[in-house]
């Protein structure tokens, strides 16, 4: 094991409130407890292929120590993929040697982690892994930071819907976030008390839906809410906003809310609206419970550093932060069981 003097981090993929609490716990104790120097990487993996100005920043106590509450991430993230392009993956290396980096912290979901999996095992790459993503879909870990404060968003925005819904006797499909998992909008359905609620583990039935709004209609409540996940499909394939692909080969998704309330609208009679969260699911200041789980996942990321746990990534299992194999880390999508969507059921109607 290469002696470690500095150590690099970055953050990749789409932001999640509590990346800062991980980027200050790492940084603080590495530099207090053992007096490593830490080297901030900006804007991911797009920091390590391309050497620019600003493409690294040296991180001290006093620049982290108050940025716990504030959302987003100070080393900005991008969605750069080293093994797209050829011979990007080889610079990753070169531009580590240069800047002195002797191990990496890599903040990020399946996309960011897989880069540091094959890194690890291409090259050798001294590499600590932190799963993030409000999505919730690594099965490493029992849950992600950025999951609590998207699904608090989301019921939060679900609650002020109700009552602008109820008022105008009007059907509204909130579109939540969350890709091909349906966490984000189980979560926000079950505690926002949506009348039904459609992630992408379970294919939508058009006329249960009409029927359960119907018949609400008939019992005098013209008006209800439906939670409807971002990756929800009506057909074979998903609603995108456009062709484009990300480097990663994800496509946009986005506008299954406006094509399922012109059908609710059209099969029950009743206006119908949709309304998009969007990245406001993303945005602003983390719960406690995110900063805590980032403080936790930040501080024993950077003991795995100082164990030379290379290779691994840091994960809650129970109430412990432990540390698994970044192999293990990204092999498979968590998605919603059966029985968690037959719990929210019970409440539909
Ligand atoms: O993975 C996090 C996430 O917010 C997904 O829920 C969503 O589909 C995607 O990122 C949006 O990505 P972008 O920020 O690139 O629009």
């Amino acid at each position: 094991m290469a002696e470690v003097n500095r150590i690099g981090m970055l953050t990749g993929g789409g932001d999640a409130p509590g990346l800062n609490g991980v980027i200050r716990a790492v940084t603080m104790r590495s530099i207090n407890e053992y007096g490593y120097e830490v080297l901030g990487v900006m804007r991911g993996w797009r920091g390590l292929i391309k050497r620019e100005e600003d493409s690294t920043m040296s991180l001290s106590v006093a620049d982290v120590r108050y940025i716990l509450e504030e959302g987003g991430t100070i080393l900005k993230s991008s969605r750069t993929n080293p093994y797209k392009n050829e011979g990007d993956a080889e610079k990753v290396v070169e531009n580590m040697k240069e800047y002195g980096i002797d191990a990496l912290v890599a903040i990020g979901g399946d996309d960011t982690l897989g880069v540091a999996k094959r890194l690890h095992d291409d090259f050798g790459v001294q590499m600590v892994g932190c799963p993030k993503t409000i999505d919730n879909d690594l099965s490493a870990t029992d849950t992600t930071f950025g999951y609590d404060t998207a699904v608090s968003i989301a019921t939060e925005a679900i609650d002020r819907i109700r009552t602008t819904a109820k008022s105008h006797e009007r059907i509204m499909v909130v579109e939540i976030m969350g890709r091909h998992a349906g966490w984000i909008t189980w979560g926000a359905g079950v505690a926002g008390a949506a009348n039904i609620t459609l992630i992408p583990e379970v294919e939508p039935d058009l006329d249960e839906i009409t029927n359960l709004f119907k018949k609400r209609a008939e019992n005098g409540e013209s008006w209800g809410i439906v939670a409807v996940s971002e990756g929800v499909a009506l057909s074979e394939d998903y609603i995108t906003q456009n062709a484009e692909k990300d480097e990663f080969g994800h496509v946009r998704l986005g506008g299954i809310g406006e094509t399922l309330a012109g059908e609710i609208k059209e099969r029950t009679g009743i206006d119908t609206r949709h309304v998009v969260l969007g990245h406001l699911q993303r945005g602003g200041t983390p719960t406690a419970f995110d900063r805590i789980l980032s403080t936790r996942y930040g501080l024993r990321a950077a003991e795995a550093v100082r164990n030379g746990e290379w290779g691994q990534m840091v994960a809650l299992r129970g109430n412990e932060i432990v540390t698994v194999s970044l192999n293990e880390a990204t092999e498979e999508t968590k998605t919603v069981p059966d029985d968690l969507y037959r719990a929210a059921a019970t409440f539909f109607g």
